[in-house]
Parts: structure tokens; sequence; C-alpha cells
């Protein structure tokens, strides 16, 4: 589907899922299935200055808590702006989750100016995160919010 009707699709989740974890968890189900290239997705929740994993789609983790200002997750989270990294190994803030990533983008989600969380996407292709990928994920990560 294309990202208008994904949107609208996760808007439907908003209405008819009342939890914010299984609307998170069925959120980033549906990109995770819709965006092959997501290799691994998933949202962390700041509590008390660390981020803490919450539904992801992907290998398991040992990154399940990462403190603010720590790797790409905790500068996007610190910063309050989007992270784009189109070659992790090149960039000494990133915290291996899987050795075949290659590329990674952490959406911060924030509400009155206030970081949330932030919802993470690495995918094993170089590059391989697009304008419109980015956009998309701002517009999941204002939904999200909403409900936070
Ligand atoms: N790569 C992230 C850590 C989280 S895992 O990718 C799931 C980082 O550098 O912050």
């Amino acid at each position: 589907m294309d990202d208008r009707e994904l949107l609208d699709t996760m808007l439907r989740l908003v209405a008819s899922e009342p939890s914010e974890r299984g609307l998170m968890a069925k959120g980033v189900a549906l990109l995770a299935r819709e965006r092959p290239h997501f290799n691994w997705i998933g949202v962390y929740l700041l509590q008390g200055g660390m981020l803490v994993l919450g539904p992801f789609v992907g290998k398991p983790t040992p990154h399940v808590r990462i403190p603010l200002g720590q790797g790409i997750c905790g500068a996007a989270a610190q910063s309050g702006q989007t992270i784009v990294v189109d070659d992790v190994q090149a960039d000494p803030r990133y915290l291996a989750c899987s050795l075949e990533t290659r590329s990674e983008i952490v959406v911060p989600i924030v509400r009155n100016g206030r970081v949330l969380g932030e919802i993470d996407v690495d995918s094993d292709a170089p590059a391989a995160f697009s304008e419109a990928d980015r956009l998309l994920l701002e517009a999941v990560a204002k939904i999200f919010a909403s409900r936070l």
C-alpha cells in the first residue's frame, strides 16, 4: 500500500485499538509488513532518562534499555530530531543490534515539545531510507504521540 493508505490504516488502528501498547504493536507490525526494507522496527519509550524497548518486529536486540545520549537512539531522543544514518559502520555513535544492519533511521515521538520516545528502524541495505520513509515515519510518530 502507498503511504496515504498506510497512514489511513494507522488512523483506523487508533480508532479501533484501545490500549497504547496494542496500537504501537499493531502499528510496527503494519510498517514491517508493508515496507520490506524495514528489517527491524521498534518503539522505545523514554522513562526517567532511559529509552526502554517496547513493541518491536525483528530479531531480539541486546539494547532493551539505552541511556539518553547513547547510541543513535539516544542522540535522536536527546535532540528531538530525526536521525538518518546511511552507513551505520561509519557512525561512531552506532550501537550494533544485528551484524546484518547497514542503515538506520530514528524518529522521535514528540508531544508539546517533549520527547516521549522514538521509532527506530534498521535496514540490511545501505542508505535504505528515503525522504518518503522519513515523512511516513514522522507522521506515524505524530499519531503515536497523540496516544501516549
Ligand atoms: N542501533 C541503535 C540501537 C538499537 S538497535 O538498533 C535495535 C543505536 O545505535 O542507538
